[in-house]
């Protein structure tokens, strides 16, 4: 028998390219592939790409770059581009780097294997198709393997609110919610092989429409899984936060009370530039409902500083936004052009305007980030312990506020969900005492 080929799966971006990945790497199994986590030694690699802002599409081409030695070593390597990289820009890809092989974009994950066999003979292959039949159904069931206590698991996928600024919607396409009996089974098959908390994903998770209940109804069906322990879902646009999914978050014990809710800027004049379809009052309404149902969830956010038109009055509007909602974590970025949407027509703001107004705003953020973490200390939290910490004896989890919590503990607390006493904080971690 042959020894087993070798792929090489590097992930940039957001979570649901991590949950492709492994997708993609249970695709290929069925071909004999074996992961690796070296590219030295690989058969295949492949690049999950993220096109979200400039910078993260660049560092693609410049990865690509760097296998041309390990490609003029080792011929037979295949090279793959899959991602939202791959789906915007296609051919243009194998033109830029012609050691690329195989460029498929998300919507055809389940094409892998016979796109293998075709660059197994020397051929290109390139399928950026939105295709009619669901991949998730020709994708092979999950690997029953053992594997660690949380996973996540795409609910929904694609976008239809086009925010001016945004590739997603061109990326991943129009909005498509998996069936909630597909989802129920993958679930119970995670957590068959020792998953307890499973974050469930979509560009636009709250608008999934799979149940008739949406997404709160598949929360309530989750819930009843018997070994899950915990729930969360990521990301959410505030024009869908319905009254059952905030319900929900005061009534589902196993819904941990954390949510990222992006605003992206407190000016309504840029928020409607940007398409959003919310103002900043409406926003910090619908934080107080929320906050109504469970007071103390920990809300994150997602901020881009610099669009098009954007003034100082507007981002100081911004700023005192932060301010009214306090956010124990969040997300900011520059304005980046992507080809394509509506806002890389508009006249740009010069860098240092960005720059400086991004070191500001992350300022604040870290500033509310740091007194969050600090009002944890002294305080009781439950932790789903994951693996080892960095020193001799030590264990790393989350609390069920997605906080990184360490405490001197067994190994065998790895999976289990255990009560634990804050005794410091740091600007990313807590440190804590296992209490029982
Ligand atoms: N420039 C900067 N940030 C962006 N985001 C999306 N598109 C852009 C862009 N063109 C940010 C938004 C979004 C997050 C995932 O990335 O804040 O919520
Ligand atoms: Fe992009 Fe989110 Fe807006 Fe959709 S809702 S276009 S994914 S920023």
């Amino acid at each position: 028998m042959s020894a087993p080929k070798k792929l090489y799966i590097k992930t940039y971006g957001c979570q649901m390219n991590v949950y492709d990945s492994e997708r993609m790497a249970e695709a290929l199994g069925g071909k004999g592939y074996v992961e690796t986590q070296s590219p030295d030694d690989a058969d295949m690699i492949l690049l999950n790409t993220c096109h979200i802002r400039e910078k993260a599409a660049e560092k693609v081409y410049s990865e690509l770059g760097r296998f041309k030695g390990l490609k003029a070593e080792k011929p037979d390597l295949k090279i793959g581009v899959a991602g939202c990289v791959a789906q915007a820009e296609g051919e243009e890809i194998m033109r830029r780097q012609p050691l690329v092989d195989l460029v498929v974009g998300p919507q055809s994950y389940h094409r892998l294997p016979a796109m293998d066999d075709a660059i197994q003979t020397g051929a290109k292959a390139l399928d950026t198709d939105f295709p009619e039949d669901d991949k998730f159904d020709t994708l092979k069931a999950r690997s029953k393997a053992k594997r660690g206590p949380t996973a996540f698991l795409t609910v929904q996928e694609g976008c239809d609110k086009f925010c001016a600024f945004c590739v997603v919607p061109y990326t991943r396409g129009a909005e498509v919610s998996r069936p909630a009996d597909r989802i129920l089974r993958e679930a119970q098959e995670l957590v068959d092989a020792g998953v307890r908390e499973i974050t469930l994903l979509g560009q636009n998770v709250n608008a999934y429409h799979g149940h008739d209940q949406g997404l709160a109804g598949l929360i309530w069906q989750l819930d009843k899984i018997d070994g899950l322990e915990r729930i969360r879902f990521t990301t959410s646009h505030p024009n869908d936060m319905d009254d059952a999914l905030i319900e929900a978050h005061g009534t589902c014990g196993k819904l941990m009370p954390y949510l990222h809710l992006p605003v992206q800027s407190g000016s309504d004049r840029i928020l409607k530039a940007m398409n959003r379809k919310h103002t900043a009052d409406s926003y910090i309404r619908l934080i107080e409902r929320i906050r109504a149902a469970r007071p103390d969830i920990l809300l994150s956010g997602d901020f881009i500083v610099g669009f098009p038109g954007e003034t100082d009055e507007d981002f100081e509007d911004t700023m005192q936004l932060v301010r009214d909602v306090h956010y124990g974590q969040a997300y900011s970025f520059k304005y980046s052009t992507r080809p394509g949407t509506p806002a890389a027509e508009k006249p740009q703001l010069p860098e240092d305007v960005m720059n400086d107004r991004l070191q500001r705003l992350q300022a604040l953020l870290r500033e509310q980030q740091r007194a969050t973490q600090a009002s944890m200390v002294g305080r009781e939290v439950k932790v789903l312990f994951e693996k080892p910490g960095r020193e001799v004896g030590q264990m790393i989890g989350k609390s069920e506020y997605l906080h990184a919590v360490y405490a001197d503990a067994p190994a065998e607390v790895v999976g289990q969900v255990r009560a634990v006493k804050v005794v410091e904080d740091s600007p990313n971690s807590l440190k804590g005492r296992l209490i029982t």
